[in-house]
């Protein structure tokens, strides 16, 4: 009786642990997102308020005002460090004094972007999706969500939207579209736009809301997509030359920008190829990717002072980034393995002894470094398909000789025991394992697909019932 009320209480205790700071962190999260959204609509839309000094749309420059003094306030309200939150309303507070003085717009856009690029890096908003989305689900999800308005090819003309003012938005319309970032697409649907028809989706999971912000962005591209084999060429080209954050999170101006001083390819045609296609079969160097982000993020995090989120970050970067390409790795270069693993510990203690800023620095640029070694030795030796069912099989093995040794256990300890009465149990423990395993085939594909978050809540919540199920079974065999 003590005991069930002990469970009880820890697990109870556990998940109240869980929650109410999940709902806390997010509710922070949403009003710093909407002050970027609002220096984006700044930096963008001041052209349509004032030009030459002159204001040529009143109800677009009073937003401006508005919009300013929104951000302002969001920030005096957050709970940023203290020094930072300072910087940053002052230059809020000169960015606000230089549309009253309706300046132009480049040292508005610089202004807006600079204080937001500040408000980035002291909060360390994610401004990327931390896998490469996928179009293909961006478009059912479209198809669901999105055509009424919209319209089904992206054109703005959805049945419902001949009433609506503003209209929305043509994603066709190449001047407006090619100034519009994915990370901002991700933030308007996230956030909506007040007074307008476009609500908030915020209902959809993050992975979801990036799937569709690219998708939409691939739409002005769609009648080049027919050349998909020379495009998918071209897309791990200019996928080298650029990281997933920045196709996130560039405008396709700046991006062509970007791919032009690099290659000797048609930065046109590289950017087609980022805007429509997606790594495919290489989706595991991917995983790779995802360590950078989270090592980069980890820096950041820690040079700000927030020591518990570039905690986290380390930790992330090895559990999400290296552990799923770590088989394949090996299988290459072990030796190297063993020390990309041992970097990626080492970050983890410096961080956890609060070490110098100047040492962790130099310790996650080593990671990264490896990092690049790692991504030129998977591309170097594409890893054949059995090798790949082998190394599989093998892990498969070993988990089933070890289910079977502890079922052998029980089951001899049942015996010695005299306790025949339970062995119809431990098989049909056994019974419905198997076939849970089976349903569980089915689920993974679903289960991969919710965001990193909700999968560690509930990766959390499968260790929390393990634990418990192993800590009754623990006193069962005590007791008997
Ligand atoms: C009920 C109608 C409606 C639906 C449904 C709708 N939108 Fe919108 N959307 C609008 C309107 C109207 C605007 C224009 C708002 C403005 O001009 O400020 C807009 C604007 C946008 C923009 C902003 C582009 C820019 O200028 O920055 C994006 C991105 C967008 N919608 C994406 C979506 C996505 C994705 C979906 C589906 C998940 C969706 N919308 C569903 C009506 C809708």
């Amino acid at each position: 009786m003590i005991r069930n009320s002990l469970y009880t209480f820890f697990t109870v205790g556990v998940l109240l642990c869980i929650f109410p700071y999940n709902v806390m962190a997010s509710k922070d999260d949403s009003s710093l997102r909407t002050t970027i959204h609002l220096l984006d609509y700044i930096s963008r839309d001041y052209t349509a308020a004032v030009q030459n000094g002159q204001v040529i749309d009143e109800a677009e420059f009073a937003e401006m005002q508005e919009f300013s003094d929104k951000v302002y306030v969001l920030i005096e309200e957050s709970n940023l460090p203290q020094d930072n939150k300072l910087l940053i309303l002052s230059q809020l507070k000169e960015l606000g004094s230089q549309i009253e003085k309706k300046a132009p717009h480049q040292s508005i856009y610089n202004l807006a972007q600079q204080t937001r690029q500040d408000i980035i890096k002291t909060t360390g908003l994610k401004t990327a999706p931390l896998v490469w989305p996928d179009l293909k689900n961006g478009k059912s999800l479209y198809v669901q969500h999105c055509t009424p308005c919209h319209g089904v090819n992206g054109a703005g003309d959805g049945k419902l939207a001949a009433g609506l003012k503003p209209a929305p938005t043509n994603f066709l319309n190449d001047t407006l579209m090619q100034e519009i970032s994915s990370f901002q697409a991700y933030n308007t649907i996230k956030l909506g736009v007040e007074g307008t028809a476009m609500q908030s989706f915020a209902t959809l999971s993050d992975k979801e809301i990036w799937d569709l912000a690219f998708y939409i962005k691939a739409l002005r591209f769609t009648p080049q997509a027919d050349k998909n084999s020379e495009l998918q060429q071209k897309f791990d080209q200019a996928n080298n030359a650029v990281n997933l954050e920045e196709v996130a999170t560039l405008s396709d101006v700046e991006l062509v920008k970007r791919l032009s001083n690099n290659d000797s390819a048609d930065p046109e045609l590289l950017l087609t190829a980022l805007r429509t296609q997606s790594p495919g079969d290489n989706a595991q160097k991917y995983s790779l990717d995802k360590a950078r982000n989270y090592l980069k993020s980890a820096l950041q995090n820690y040079t700000s002072g927030r020591y518990s989120s570039a905690r986290e970050d380390a930790l992330a970067a090895y559990l999400e980034g290296i552990e799923p390409s770590e088989a394949r790795l090996k299988a290459n270069a072990p030796a190297f393995t063993a020390s990309l693993e041992q970097q990626m510990f080492e970050i983890r203690e410096i961080i956890e002894n609060k070490g110098d800023k100047a040492q962790v620095e130099k310790e996650i640029d080593t990671g990264l470094a490896m990092l690049r070694q790692a991504e030129e030795m998977m591309q170097d030796k594409k890893l054949n398909y059995w090798l790949s069912f082998a190394l599989s099989a093998s892990i498969m093995l070993r988990e089933g000789l070890e289910a079977f040794l502890i079922l052998a256990l029980i089951l001899a300890l049942i015996r010695s025991s005299g306790l025949k009465k339970a062995i119809p149990w431990v098989h049909g423990g056994w019974i419905t394992a198997m076939l849970l395993g089976v349903a569980g085939w089915f689920f993974s594909d679903w289960v991969i697909g919710i965001s990193g978050k909700n999968r560690e809540i509930m990766e959390g919540m499968i260790s929390l019932v393990a634990v418990i199920v192993l800590a009754f079974v623990g006193f069962w065999l005590h007791d008997h």
